[in-house]
């Protein structure tokens, strides 16, 4: 038999075994024997040297030829066997993702979160923007800027959380409101600005209607020819639309701000059935903003001549909001991240609220 025909025998021999092979190891066998250092293709090339140049001439191509056919055939064997063990995985590990979560796993939406959504959805529907600052701020825009000066006695009232001094002797605060925001925005966007700011506060005080950390939403809205008006509508509309009522009684109390003159807080009509609070009808009266017309020294130190441009600001606990609306009674429930709460109060994810398809359902 010649040398190519012996060639032929042994490439038949071993494209069968590759064949034949079942797995990944029996091929690695098979490559070891065939192209491996000792194995019998290796062994054929080693006589190459040995060969006149005539022979080595037919013969050189043809080993290459050889050993290149086979490694072929090894790796499209190795992949055709890959594909037959992923398929069969595919075949048997299926899950339908149609199937609604398993319900001890299913998680919900914190009332505060979902009433952000609302508050931001009914203001969104108004025009207003969504505005966002730091909740470490410095002093500057925490008070100074707001109209309260260094010993103004407002600064006690906010039971503040300071930081260390630094070298120049300045402390950063963890905001105690979310009005440092109305001087961002000021700094940063041209009028008309209508804007919604909310975010974490933090106040140094922990009882049943108070936690260190706890949420707020600003307002500011500031233009040429703003007046009380536009805030009465503003502050009415909304209360009507979070409360999910078409009557309700509401009432300006005069107060006092810094950083607003004049300044009002508002109240809303309520009446108490065993413990409960029900909004819009009654005869008591629950608080629940402070507001009031941006005062000019707010407005230049957001940058703004207040010659020219005037506003009005509020600032509403968002925490109390969902007290108020979903009937919930210990404010520090609220961060305990209690699990058997959060089942009970909590909303289902999917129920996106929208003005149109009912903040509530
Ligand atoms: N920043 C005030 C507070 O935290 C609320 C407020 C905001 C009042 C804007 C008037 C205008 O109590």
């Amino acid at each position: 038999m010649s040398a190519t025909a012996k060639l032929e025998d042994l490439e038949k021999e071993l494209l069968a075994a590759v064949a034949a092979a079942g797995d990944d190891a029996r091929l690695e066998e098979i490559r070891v024997a065939a192209l491996g250092k000792k194995g019998s293709v290796s062994e054929l090339m080693k006589g190459l040297g040995a060969m006149d140049a005539d022979q080595r001439k037919v013969m050189g191509p043809a080993l290459n030829g050889l050993k290149m056919t086979v490694g072929e055939a090894i790796s499209a064997r190795r992949q055709s066997l890959h594909d037959v063990v992923l398929e069969a995985r595919i075949a048997t590990e299926t899950i339908d993702v149609t199937l609604p979560a398993r319900p001890e796993q299913a998680g919900t939406v914190h009332p505060v979160s979902q009433v952000l959504d609302e508050v931001i959805q009914i203001f969104g529907d108004m025009g207003f923007a969504v505005a966002e600052g730091p909740h470490i701020e410095t002093d500057f825009y925490n008070f100074t800027a707001l109209n309260i000066p260094p010993e103004h006695p407002a600064r006690q009232e906010h039971d503040t959380f300071y930081f260390n001094e630094r070298e120049d002797g300045s402390r950063m605060v963890l905001r105690t409101h979310t009005s440092p925001v109305q001087i961002r925005t000021m700094e940063n966007q041209e009028p008309p600005i209508r804007i919604i700011a909310p975010g974490r506060t933090f106040r140094c005080d922990s009882d049943q209607t108070h936690t260190p950390m706890f949420h707020q939403i600003e307002g500011l809205v500031i233009d040429e020819e703003t007046h009380l008006g536009h805030l009465k509508w503003c502050l009415e509309e909304f209360c009507k639309a979070f409360f999910e009522v078409d009557e309700l009684k509401m009432r300006f109390r005069s107060s006092h701000f810094p950083f607003t003159e004049p300044s009002m807080e508002v109240d809303i009509g309520c009446s108490w059935e065993d413990g409960q609070v029900k909004i819009g009808a009654g005869d008591d009266w629950l608080e629940i903003l402070g507001s009031g017309v941006v005062h000019p020294n707010v407005i230049a130190a957001g940058g703004l001549d207040p010659e020219r441009y005037q506003g009005f600001a509020f600032g509403v606990g968002l925490d109390r909001l969902a007290m108020l609306k979903y009937g919930i009674p210990d404010l520090r429930a609220f961060f305990e991240a209690d699990l058997r709460w959060l089942r009970h109060y909590g909303f289902a994810s999917l129920d996106v609220p929208t003005l149109a398809g009912g903040l509530t359902r």
